[in-house]
């Protein structure tokens, strides 16, 4: 029987920095594993004005530096994703609070996530947004990214709501 694919969409600010960086590390994660096939994996941004844009370059080259290639273009969340995705997973309490203000129903809200309720190492409660520091708040974002991507790769792998209460109910 064929195995419905898991879809899972990354969402920051600018849709240029952490989420691109999300979607790469965890294309990364499942092609390291031979799970291609199993997810669909995209990202997008609350609001639209870098829209068409690729990926910030230090955000770029900081994530080469760890074999990590950004080639996402930037977009804003639509309407559509909140029926196309299966969980929809934010940076930061704004991006959660800008979805859960353009989810459409109850059940988009549903499937709307933090990043870091995936990590394992739990040192922080959300991605800082890397955009106006320096070149340690890209490196702070690919660890705490590569840490919590494991964390959401192993829980879509292997749903278990009882483990982690802040992770909804699966899909
Ligand atoms: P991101 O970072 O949300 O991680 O893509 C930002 C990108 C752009 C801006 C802010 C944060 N900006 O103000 O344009």
């Amino acid at each position: 029987m064929k195995q419905e694919k898991i879809r899972l969409l990354f969402v920051c600010l600018g849709n240029i920095c952490r989420s691109p960086s999300a979607e790469a590390v965890m294309k990364k994660l499942v092609k390291d594993k031979g799970l291609e096939d199993r997810f669909v994996i995209d990202s997008a941004g609350t609001i639209g004005h870098h829209a068409g844009q690729r990926a910030d370059a230090r955000m770029r080259t900081h994530a080469e530096r760890r074999g990590i290639v950004l080639d996402s273009i930037s977009r804003p969340v639509t309407m559509d994703d909140f029926y196309d995705f299966d969980l929809i997973i934010g940076m930061d309490n704004q991006n959660i609070d800008a979805l859960k203000r353009k989810a459409p129903e109850w059940e988009s809200v549903r499937k709307i996530h933090k990043m870091t309720d995936f990590s394992r190492k739990k040192t922080y409660d959300h991605v800082p947004d890397p955009y106006y520091g320096g070149a340690s708040g890209f490196e702070l974002v690919l660890d705490l990214l590569e840490d919590a991507c494991q964390g959401l790769l192993d829980y879509c792998l292997n749903p278990d709501p009882d483990q982690d209460p802040e992770i909804g109910e699966g899909f």
